[in-house]
């Protein structure tokens, strides 16, 4: 039987999760805990990483390696770029990037490193299985590229600078790490973000007043997906 992984960054990413799962068994290994239990028959384990992209790919390699999960999910909250995604609003990524790697000393286009990719897609299935979803509950879900990188975003220029350079519609923390994990170890991947600010010189206040109420619209989504996902 297939087993899915469900990632978030921070507590309140995945706690709306765990809160539904059957069968719970609490793991800590390599400094972070790992939820296994099922939700409606599916095996699933659920780890929240902490902020990052190193955390990120911690998480993310155990829980494909260690916990032996086959398919990956990642639920949580980004800072708008695009205009047209307002607090609240669903996003998947069709691609991630890291807007912060950066060897272009060498003539090389910001994102990034010989052997690397600037872009890794996600899995079509997944997005198409969450397309589905969408629109059996009448919601909408945005698409774009995601663009991750170790800094919390605040400044308008930055923000505007890492659109244009990645196309991106949407930034945050942890999505390319999970990318980079999922594609060297072939594993179809998903990443969806709820957003909680827009990267501005308001970010850090509507972050904390939209962090859990958006992580909950991404973490309830997430779970009508696993409902839908054939086992
Ligand atoms: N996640 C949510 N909002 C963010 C921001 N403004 N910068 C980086 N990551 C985020």
């Amino acid at each position: 039987m297939s087993k899915i992984a469900i990632m978030g960054a921070m507590p309140e990413e995945v706690a709306p999760i765990v809160a539904k799962l059957d069968d719970l068994k609490e793991t800590v290994y390599a400094a972070n805990t790992y939820y296994e239990g099922s939700y409606k028959g599916q095996e699933v384990v659920v780890a929240y990483s902490k902020i990052g992209k190193v955390f990120a790919t911690l998480t993310a390699t155990m829980l494909i390696e260690k916990f032996g999960c086959d398919r990956l999910l990642f639920s949580g909250v980004a800072g708008a770029i695009s205009d047209d995604l307002k607090i609240g609003d669903l996003i998947i990524a069709d691609g991630l990037c890291q807007h912060d790697l950066d060897i272009t000393a060498f003539g090389h286009p910001f994102g990034y490193v010989p052997e690397g990719e600037v872009c890794i897609p996600t899995d079509i299935t997944l997005r198409n299985i969450a397309k589905e979803v969408a629109e059996g509950k009448g919601l909408i879900l945005k698409e774009g590229i995601i663009a991750t990188g170790d800094q919390f975003v605040a400044n308008s220029e930055r923000k505007e600078w890492i659109g244009e350079t990645f196309k991106a519609s949407a930034l945050e923390m942890e999505g390319a790490s999970v990318a980079v994990v999922c594609n060297a170890l072939d594993i179809p991947f998903f990443i969806l973000r709820a957003i909680s600010d827009s990267a501005d010189m308001d970010a850090s206040f509507n972050f904390d007043e939209f962090l859990e109420s958006s992580a909950k619209i991404s973490a309830d989504f997430i779970l009508s997906m696993v409902d839908t996902i054939e086992r």
